[in-house]
């Protein structure tokens, strides 16, 4: 194996991330209502093998076991997200107690194992319950999220200082409201840009209220920018086919929350769709509340070149209704996605510029189909070079200036890996998910080595 030897500034934070949905289980214990996933997993034909998060990793009943296995990484940071459905089961109103208590036991066994909690209030389990009222199309969802966001940050604060709105705001409305992967399901570009409005205003109205809460607290939000490359050989109609893939992608959310207006180009190629009336006086000041921190989300780049005359592009990202996607080049993950840790720095160079504040890499990580060897290990050579490309690439950004300040591994544990259910692994721990046993791979092992190596130095 190739050895890592790469050094990161002093402080630099390493962690692995985890999201509720994808882990906990315990789906209807304690108070818990059910979630947008909870229904788009039982709707035939929506995740893989028909897989439900219903037991999951049953990291809900095995969190200690959990804490011990990071503790033994050597981990100095753990993101993991609160399921709404669990803290304000009917989604707005009455607060939980024992949801809130679980998150609290949570937090209180890393602290004790010396282990920084970094919590993500919405990773995508939306209670069912307000989806019922228009979920993220409604306005009214941005003081929903602040409602929400209050009761977390008021019960966590005292002990919980670094806070992340949304994850990843382009799944939950491009993928979720246009593509229809991801719940709820829908497929209209319109209804992605409206929901993406109303995520931005929702992160933007909680940014204050988690500051009251928590007067100490670093605010953050995940966003998930993807480096665009059209075809080498490009001509200008292709040119415009990667500004606008950018901006469905990357501009959407850089531009409203740094930059307090939407991307240039973005509202003329969407004229089509809407009038954008949904955009309100003052939303967009709302939404560039300032941040102390950005994270971001980082797997592959993203290929496209221009719909040639006459061909149907099936695109439905706003704006992209000219522009084809196309093959990633490898070599490839277990998602098919791109291995390209050049890509990797160019994205991070790019979300320092312009959000003009400090990174964190809040996940990065590979599928591979590893199998519990006879030896009883996990041999997972791919995901250890994913890591060792991917870390070459955070290292050189930092040395080409950017203030890179955390690496959060995707993931902990092997999870329930949404619309593909059980069928990919990203753990650096394998899960078996009959018997929930818990065996360290190649990978967390070499992950535990570089934490090792650079707490030593
Ligand atoms: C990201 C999600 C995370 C996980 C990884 C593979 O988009 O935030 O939950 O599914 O992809």
């Amino acid at each position: 194996m190739a050895t890592f030897t790469r050094t990161f500034p002093d402080g630099f934070i390493w962690g692995a991330a985890t999201a509720s949905y994808q882990i906990e289980g315990a789906h209807d214990e304690d108070g818990r209502s059910p979630s947008i996933w909870d229904t788009f997993s039982r709707t035939p034909g929506k995740v893989l093998g028909g897989d439900t998060g219903d037991v999951a990793c049953d990291h809900y009943h095995r969190y200690a076991e959990d804490i011990a296995l990071m503790s033994d990484l050597g981990l100095d940071a753990y993101r993991f997200s609160v399921a709404w459905p669990r803290v304000i089961p009917t989604g707005t109103g009455a607060v939980n107690r024992a949801g809130l208590d679980f998150y609290s036991r949570l937090v209180d066994g890393l602290l004790e194992h010396g282990i920084r909690p970094v919590v993500t209030l919405y990773h995508w389990d939306l209670p069912q319950s307000l989806d019922d009222r228009g979920g993220w199309l409604n306005r009214e969802s941005a003081r929903w999220f602040a409602d929400y966001s209050a009761a977390v940050v008021g019960a966590l604060g005292d002990r919980v200082s670094h806070w992340t709105t949304l994850n990843e705001p382009w799944c939950s409305s491009i993928l979720s409201y246009a593509i229809g992967a991801h719940a709820p399901g829908h497929q209209d570009p319109l209804e992605a840009m409206v929901a993406a409005h109303h995520l931005m205003l929702a992160h933007g109205t909680a940014v204050p209220v988690i500051r009251e809460h928590c007067p100490d607290a670093e605010v953050s939000i995940t966003l998930n920018p993807s480096q665009v490359w059209g075809p080498e050989d490009g001509d200008e109609r292709d040119a415009d086919a990667v500004r606008r893939a950018d901006n469905a992608l990357n501009g959407l959310f850089f531009g409203p929350i740094f930059h307090g207006a939407y991307p240039d180009g973005f509202l003329d190629d969407t004229a089509r769709l809407t009038d954008h009336a949904f955009i309100r006086n003052g939303d967009l000041s709302t939404m560039s509340a300032p941040l102390d921190n950005l994270g971001v989300n980082n797997y592959f780049p993203t290929r496209v070149r221009a719909a040639r005359n006459g061909e149907e592009s099936t695109n439905r990202m706003p704006g992209c209704s000219s522009v084809v996607e196309t093959d990633p080049r490898p070599p490839l993950t277990d998602m098919g996605w791109e291995m390209s840790p050049e890509s990797h720095r160019l994205i991070l160079e790019r979300s320092a510029r312009e959000s003009g504040l400090p990174i964190y890499i809040t996940e990065n990580g590979s599928a591979w189909p590893d199998t519990v060897s006879e030896d009883g290990e996990v041999h997972d050579p791919e995901r250890v070079s994913y890591l060792h490309g991917h870390l070459e690439a955070v290292a050189d950004a930092i040395e080409n200036g950017v203030d890179i300040r955390g690496y959060f591994a995707w993931s902990l544990l092997d999870n329930f890996e949404w619309a593909y259910g059980y069928e990919k692994r990203f753990g650096i721990v394998h899960v078996d998910y009959d018997t929930l046993e818990r065996t360290v791979k190649d990978s967390g092992r070499e992950y535990a080595r570089i934490i090792a190596e650079h707490h030593s130095r």
